[in-house]
């Protein structure tokens, strides 16, 4: 019987063990995350979503408090079209977050940075090209394009030394969708160098509508491989979502996937950006305990914990401060269902809104509990205290655990 170890990802010149540790915005897949899995010969993700104020955390910056000071005038302004950002501090937010951690890079494995496409920034196009330019010259393995269809983002790298060095993916929920990032791509001579599919039972936000249930990755994961073999087009294909074990691993890698991307069994390692009291709620899960929503303002389902206190909450928007997901018009739907909700009460002391949430405010608070489906079963993964609260695995473990279990075993901490 094959265990994920019996298999390598071939990259370029690079030779991995073919666990990727998926991005998880806003700095859940931390850079201590990612150092860990490139430290065991495998791939981890940064994130690149708000990372000023990801920065600040962990760095001496102020990016968040200089933005904030520059827009106070607005904060009372229902318009937030005049609430732009500084592409040069993006630039050195960028820069900084990448390059500290590529210097403290350590191991055979690599470290790429996820982008979402939908973090339109109130100027889609030159945000996204200072983040992709950034990543590059700070020296980033690879690039994962997620969240969007990416159609414009190779063009926008095009002119950058590294465009060809440099691992570039896309994620994909759907044959179609990669057709028409390759048809998009054709004349720039550049294939993507891996291709990640993402089935419905991820995390975070999903390529699916709320019909979600009627897919399964098998099926699509297939699809796309067979499509790759008839167009003669050897790119490594990846499967992510709901990959729970290592023989669930295995099986994808005997049916020909290159690699395979997880995240949610390293939501609760002490290396996961979460708090530990979140990673708690999480491990307490029941299957009943998480959805598939439609609050985010990208206008994405996404999945989470209904405990999440994003959900419901009714702050005043803080664009001032991250304005992450304005649109090229300065428009979010959180911002419109917020003004809606202040004009309908306007004597109403606290307001809840139900149909979007500020995801900007609550994904940086950690207040957004953004989970995979299969997050009811972590509590399987590891001891019960005494106390009642679960042991907390460190990343080494579970990736330990996904490169040699068989059998669908998982080997629980000492
Ligand atoms: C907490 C959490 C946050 C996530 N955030 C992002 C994200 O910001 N961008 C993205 O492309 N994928 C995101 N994902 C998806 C993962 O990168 C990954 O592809 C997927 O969750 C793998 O499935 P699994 O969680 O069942 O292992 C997130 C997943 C989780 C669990």
């Amino acid at each position: 019987m094959k265990c994920v170890d019996d298999f390598r990802f071939r990259l370029g010149k690079n030779e991995c063990v073919p666990i990727i540790v998926g991005g998880m915005g806003v700095d859940i897949s931390s850079r201590e995350l990612a150092l860990e899995a490139a430290r065991l010969g495998g791939i981890g993700h940064l994130s690149d979503a708000m990372l000023p104020t990801v920065t600040d955390r962990h760095q001496d910056t102020q990016f968040v408090k200089a933005k904030s000071k520059l827009h106070k005038y607005n904060v009372a302004n229902k318009d937030k079209s005049s609430v732009k950002f500084d592409l040069e501090q993006v630039a050195e937010a960028t820069r900084l977050h990448v390059t500290k951690t590529m210097d403290e890079k350590r191991g055979s494995g690599m470290i790429f940075v996820n982008c979402m496409e939908k973090l339109t920034m109130n100027s889609p196009r030159d945000t996204l090209r200072v983040r992709l330019h950034g990543v590059l010259s700070a020296g980033i393995d690879g690039i994962t394009l997620s969240a969007g269809l990416h159609l414009g983002s190779f063009a926008l790298m095009e002119d950058h030394p590294r465009f060809r060095d440099a691992k570039l993916g896309i994620i994909v929920s759907s044959v179609r969708a990669l057709q028409l990032f390759l048809r998009k791509n054709a004349k720039l001579n550049r294939l993507p160098d891996y291709i990640i599919v993402e089935g419905p039972l991820a995390g975070g936000h999903l390529g699916f509508g709320l019909d979600w249930q009627q897919y399964d990755l098998r099926t699509i994961f297939d699809e796309i491989l067979q499509y790759l073999k008839t167009e003669n087009l050897a790119i490594p294909l990846i499967p992510a979502g709901g990959i729970f074990t290592g023989s669930d691993a295995t099986s994808y890698l005997e049916a020909g996937a290159a690699a395979v991307q997880v995240a949610t069994r390293f939501t609760i390692s002490h290396e996961c950006g979460l708090p530990a009291d979140v990673k708690q709620e999480y491990f307490k899960a029941i299957e009943d305990d998480i959805e598939v929503n439609m609050i985010s303002p990208t206008g994405y389902p996404m999945r989470m914990l209904k405990k999440s206190p994003a959900i419901g909450a009714g702050i005043r928007p803080n664009c001032e401060a991250y304005g992450y997901l304005l649109d090229s018009n300065g428009n979010c739907a959180y911002v419109d269902a917020y003004n809606k909700e202040v004009d309908d009460h306007p004597n109403a002391k606290k307001i809840s809104i139900m149909s979007k949430t500020c995801l900007c405010t609550h994904m940086r608070n950690f207040d957004c509990w953004t989970c995979g489906h299969y997050t009811y079963r972590l509590k399987d993964t590891t001891r019960q205290q005494a106390d009642g609260s679960y042991q907390i695995l460190t990343a080494e473990h579970i990736f330990k655990d996904y490169q040699f279990s068989k059998d669908n075993k998982i080997t629980l901490p000492a």
